[in-house]
C-alpha cells in the first residue's frame, strides 16, 4: 500500500498518518523529520537543510527530491505513507515520474482540509513527546492537554520544535501551503487531477473535527 499525504502545516498529518502506518503495516517517510535526524546528527545536509527550516523555508528542491526519492526507490514493494513531500509543483511532476519509472502504484491520496488560522494555533500549542513523536498532546486543545509537564499518553518528556514558535516562519510555511498556482495546493491538485483520471484514488477531510471523528471518517473511505 502506497499513500500520500497532504494537509497545512499543523492540520494533523502526523496524527492521521498513525492511523494508516498502523493499519497497513507501512513506514512513514516524512521529509521533515528526515531533515531534523540530519541536524540533529549534524551531517553536512543537515548544516544545508537548517536555515531554511527555521526561517520557515522549502529546503531547495536538488537537496530535497534526491533525499526522498532515495528513500522511496529503497522502500519498493514494502509499501510508504508519504508526509511532507511534494511541496511544490517540481517536487510533485518529479514524484510522479520516479514512480511512474519505478512501475510505483499510489494506491491513495489524503487531503485534510483546515483553515488557516486554526493551523496556526495547533502548531503553536503542538508539544512533542520524546518517546513517540505521535504521542497527541497540545497545551491550546483541551481533549489532548498534556498531564502537567508530561506527555497524556506515556508520561514521557515534552519539548517544542523551534520551528513551531516562530510566528513570521510559520506564516511562511502556510504561505507555501496554501499557495494554488506553485506550492503544495498546487501539488495536491495536480494528483487530483490524476485521481480523475483513474491513476490513484483521493480523499479529502475535514480537519477541523476531531482527531477521532476524522480517524473514523479516514477508515470508512479507504475501504
Ligand atoms: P514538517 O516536519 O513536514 O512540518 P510541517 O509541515 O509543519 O508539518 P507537521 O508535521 O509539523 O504538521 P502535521 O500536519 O503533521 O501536524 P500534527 O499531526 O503534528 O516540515 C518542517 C520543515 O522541513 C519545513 O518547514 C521545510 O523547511 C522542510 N521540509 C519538509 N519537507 C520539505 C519538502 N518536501 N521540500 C522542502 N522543504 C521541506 O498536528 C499538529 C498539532 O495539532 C499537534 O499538537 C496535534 O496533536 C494536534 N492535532 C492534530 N489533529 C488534531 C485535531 N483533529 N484536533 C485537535 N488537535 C489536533
Amino acid at each position: 500500500m502506497n499513500i500520500l499525504i497532504f494537509g497545512p502545516n499543523g492540520s494533523g498529518k502526523g496524527t492521521q498518518g498513525a492511523l494508516l502506518m498502523e493499519k497497513y503495516g507501512i513506514r512513514h517517510i516524512e521529509s521533515g523529520a528526515v531533515f531534523r535526524q540530519h541536524i540533529s546528527g549534524g551531517t553536512e545536509l543537515g548544516r544545508k537543510a537548517k536555515g531554511y527550516i527555521d526561517r520557515g523555508e522549502l529546503v531547495p528542491d536538488d537537496i530535497t527530491i534526491p533525499m526522498v526519492l532515495d528513500i522511496l526507490k529503497a522502500q519498493a514493494g514494502k509499501g510508504w505513507l508519504l508526509d511532507g513531500f511534494p511541496r511544490n509543483m517540481e517536487q510533485a511532476r518529479k514524484l510522479h515520474e520516479a514512480l511512474t519509472q519505478a512501475g510505483m502504484k499510489l494506491d491513495y491520496v489524503v487531503e485534510i482540509l483546515l483553515p488557516r488560522k486554526t493551523a496556526r494555533e495547533r502548531i503553536m500549542g503542538r508539544r512533542l513527546c520524546v518517546n513517540n513523536n505521535n504521542h497527541p498532546n497540545n497545551i491550546f486543545i483541551d481533549a489532548i492537554k498534556p498531564n502537567g509537564e508530561v506527555c497524556r499518553v506515556c508520561g514521557g518528556a515534552l519539548k517544542t520544535r523551534p520551528d513551531d514558535q516562530d510566528e513570521a516562519a510559520i506564516n511562511k510555511r502556510h504561505d507555501i501551503y496554501y499557495d494554488e498556482k506553485n506550492g503544495t495546493l498546487a501539488a495536491a491538485y495536480y494528483f487530483k487531477d490524476l485521481a480523475a483520471r483513474g491513476e490513484t484514488a483521493y480523499i479529502e477531510l475535514d480537519g477541523s473535527r476531531t482527531i477521532g471523528e476524522i480517524r473514523a471518517d479516514l477508515l470508512a473511505k479507504l475501504n
